[in-house]
């Protein structure tokens, strides 16, 4: 089924979105995206994802081609015109079309793409067994806090997992676990306590990820904010991913060797549990 889209004010048939070839997102990836969660046709965390790209917005520089205010009845439009009941709302907004420069052109005007993806979210097939990583350095740029598309590490580093037989990859840099090639990564030591990597330039600032450490708080599951080594995460108890496509995701192996018993963990479980029921409670 062809889906409809959102591009610059205009709702689509995706075949007849199209975009300019000058477009410096796809010339320079000059362009920030977010994705929001959807179940039952309800946006999860949407107002976690709005902060973060204004947060990106400002800063790169860029602006909205549309008022800031309209952004959630887009996002519920396109929900509604797609009949989307579970999957994701996929947002990106390119510094626009301009002849090709390195230098930001004097009057940009911005590119804003929206489109949705059906998926099963909460069933997820991973879950029975969890996911297994494959540990790889970091080789991104330094301002992973900001959610550019500047994907291609991030892809070639899943595909180089895939060809180890893993699932994914976690990033290495300095002796320390940076995140996951698409989500953030976290541990649970064998006293309990949740470990994860503080807020830096180093992490995108996960909207899942605060979520997460808000519920463990409520549930009397202790954390920490610190940055562990790939040693580290292999004597875990735990191990576990958040996004906003995949909430809480059990990690069983890293570089083949299991992590714990090598099973999905019972906190990581009860994590993604209450973060599912917290987050489709307050969805809109
Ligand atoms: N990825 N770290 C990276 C590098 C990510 O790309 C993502 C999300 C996260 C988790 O952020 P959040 O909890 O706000 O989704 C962490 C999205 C889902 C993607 O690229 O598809």
């Amino acid at each position: 089924m062809s889906r409809i889209v959102f591009l610059n004010g205009e709702w689509l048939p995706e075949a007849d979105a199209k975009v300019s070839i000058f477009d410096r997102g796809f010339l320079f990836a000059d362009a920030i995206y977010e994705v929001t969660g959807v179940i039952d046709g309800k946006l999860l965390e949407y107002e976690g994802h709005a902060a973060r790209l204004k947060r990106s917005i400002a800063e790169l520089g860029m602006h909205l081609p549309i008022p800031t205010e309209e952004l959630l009845d887009v996002h519920r439009e396109i929900v509604r015109r797609n009949a989307l009941k579970e999957g994701l709302i996929y947002l990106q907004l390119s510094r626009g079309p301009a002849d090709r420069d390195f230098a930001f052109p004097q009057e940009p005007k911005p590119t804003l793409v929206l489109f949705t993806q059906a998926k099963s979210v909460i069933d997820n097939s991973k879950l029975a067994t969890g996911l297994s990583v494959a540990l790889l350095p970091d080789w991104r740029w330094e301002r992973r806090d900001i959610k550019t598309v500047q994907l291609l590490y991030p892809s070639m580093a899943k595909m180089q997992a895939a060809e180890k037989g893993a699932d994914d990859a976690w990033l290495v840099e300095d002796g320390f676990v940076t995140e996951a090639s698409s989500a953030t990564a976290h541990v649970i030591d064998r006293t309990g306590k949740l470990i994860t990597r503080p807020l830096s330039n180093a992490i995108l600032h996960g909207i899942t990820r605060a979520s997460v450490l808000d519920i463990a708080e409520q549930a009397g599951i202790l954390y920490e904010e610190r940055a562990f080594t790939p040693d580290e995460a292999k004597n875990a108890a735990e191990a576990f991913i958040t996004s906003a496509t995949n909430f809480v995701m059990p990690v069983t192996r890293i570089d083949g060797a299991p992590v714990g018993d090598g099973k999905p963990g019972p906190l990581t479980l009860k994590l993604r549990e209450l973060y599912i029921a917290n987050k489709t409670a307050s969805a809109i």
